[in-house]
């Protein structure tokens, strides 16, 4: 078969040349991916590729090729019908990153238009569609004219993005996922932002996070993932910014689905956690900034400030809440939210600082109490989480609570003691109270400039 054999020398030579670190042009990287995705490259070649990738990375123009050619897999979703600019954000993800939540409505409230496209969370608990879903009634899957109707009447949707959106990225996230070649900086900055220039919003605001509880271990590392992934943004004609964030704890106190509905609702209200508001407001700010509706991203923090204030905020979300079929009455009323039948408080047991609130394990305890899924089809429970009573630097004494589980009435004893001396490992303690680390690092503006706090 010499047809097959031309083809497959062609991939070979296309894995030799990243392997000594020379650079693919569009066209070759443009072939691979598509090759790839229709089933004519198997997965061997595609492995081998991505090994090199990992060992010799992308170049800034080889990791734009590879992204647009990700995108180019699928569809695409057109926002045209959405006059306005269009502003869309993505976080890197985390531990009870509420943020979501919390910007979409008061971003909206500020005149931009936030069309939310959101996939399915996987691992500690449900993303950001499980979580309105648990409000009762609400409705998450909207056509993509259904979601333009809502964005033009109200300004905010957040709703489920298709199926066929980035084949390719499927393809190679499970692929790198067996191979050990998930955490390559290019392959991840290439996969993100994929996914956000399949959605065409106009513009972008990241939400890259640093520390245990994040992709990014280290503070360096985000700001590399960062500076990439605004330079694909740009180069695909995209304004983007990036805000780089600490994630050594969990963002806010409530870990779970329907607890972090109310903690959003609160935050709304300007009665949220001081971590929760503080990275919104930084965020937000970028959003409406980029959105032209103010004249920096610090002023746009401030019209945020007022709008929950002035109850603007609060306002949006419950018309969102309302137009997507959710009852408005669990907003006003949070006992008509799902509630857990148990609640286990966890007491500290000694006295001392929290030193370390380890994000990760507060995830994976959620999760084992239900709130997450292992797999794409798992069920999720709504009502079941943690509270963080007790955060980085907080005092405490032996007996105080740390933390409150709730948990489903059917779980039994041995789960209970898991998830408890999960949460017990979760904190550390010292005698002396630790220096505070500020939440925000720094960002990167939308000329590519880099900002240091
Ligand atoms: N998140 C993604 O979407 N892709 C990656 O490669 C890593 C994290
Ligand atoms: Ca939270």
């Amino acid at each position: 078969m010499p047809g097959s054999g031309e083809s497959l020398m062609r991939i070979y030579d296309l894995i030799l040349k990243k392997r000594t670190g020379r650079a693919l042009s569009e066209q070759e990287i443009e072939h691979l991916v598509a090759g790839y995705t229709e089933g004519s490259i198997p997965d061997y070649q595609m492995a081998a590729f991505t090994m090199a990738v990992f060992f010799q990375g992308l170049s800034e123009s080889e990791t734009l090729s590879l992204t647009r050619a990700v995108v180019n897999s699928g569809q695409k979703v057109n926002l045209d019908h959405i006059p306005g600019i269009k502003v869309d954000k993505h976080s890197t993800g985390g531990v009870g990153d509420t943020t979501t939540l919390v910007l979409a409505p008061l971003v909206a409230a500020a005149g931009v238009k936030v069309p939310k496209l959101s996939g399915r969370g996987l691992g500690h608990t449900g993303g950001t569609l499980d979580k309105l879903e648990s409000i009762p009634g609400f409705n998450t899957r909207l056509s993509d004219t259904e979601l333009a109707e809502a964005v033009n009447e109200t300004g905010v949707a957040v709703v489920a993005q298709g199926q066929n959106l980035v084949p390719a990225d499927k393809k190679l996230y499970a692929l790198r996922d067996v191979t050990a070649t998930v955490d390559s900086i290019s392959l991840i900055a290439a996969s993100i932002m994929a996914k956000k220039l399949a959605i065409g919003a106009d513009a972008l605001v990241l939400d890259v996070k640093a520390g245990q509880g994040a992709f990014m271990k280290e503070i360096e590392e985000a700001f590399e993932l960062a500076r990439i992934m605004t330079a694909i943004g740009r180069g695909a004609g995209r304004e983007t910014a990036a805000v780089i964030s600490r994630m050594d704890q969990p963002l806010g106190r409530a870990v779970g689905n329907a607890l972090e509905i109310k903690e959003a609702v609160l935050a709304l209200r300007g009665e949220g956690p001081a971590d929760l508001e503080k990275l919104c407001l930084e965020l937000g700010g970028w959003m409406v900034f980029l959105g032209g509706k103010a004249e920096s991203p610090d002023s746009g923090g401030e019209m945020l400030k007022e709008l929950i204030e002035n109850g603007a905020a609060l306002d949006k979300f419950k018309t969102m809440v309302k137009k997507q079929g959710g009852d408005l009455k669990a907003i006003n009323d949070f006992s008509l939210l799902p509630e857990a039948e148990q609640k286990i408080l966890v007491a500290a047991d000694r006295s001392g600082f929290i030193s370390s609130l380890d994000a990760l394990k507060i995830g994976s305890a959620v999760a084992t109490l239900g709130a997450g899924r292992q797999k794409k089809d798992d069920p999720i429970d709504p009502a079941v989480g943690i509270i963080l009573e007790k955060k980085l630097g907080d005092p405490v004494k032996a007996g105080d609570g740390l933390a409150v589980i709730h948990a489903r009435s059917d779980s039994g004893a041995e789960l209970i003691k898991f998830v408890k001396n999960t949460v017990h490992s979760a904190y550390e303690y010292s005698n002396e109270p630790a220096a505070a680390r500020p939440l925000i690092c720094g960002w990167i503006d939308r000329e590519g400039d880099e900002h240091r706090v």
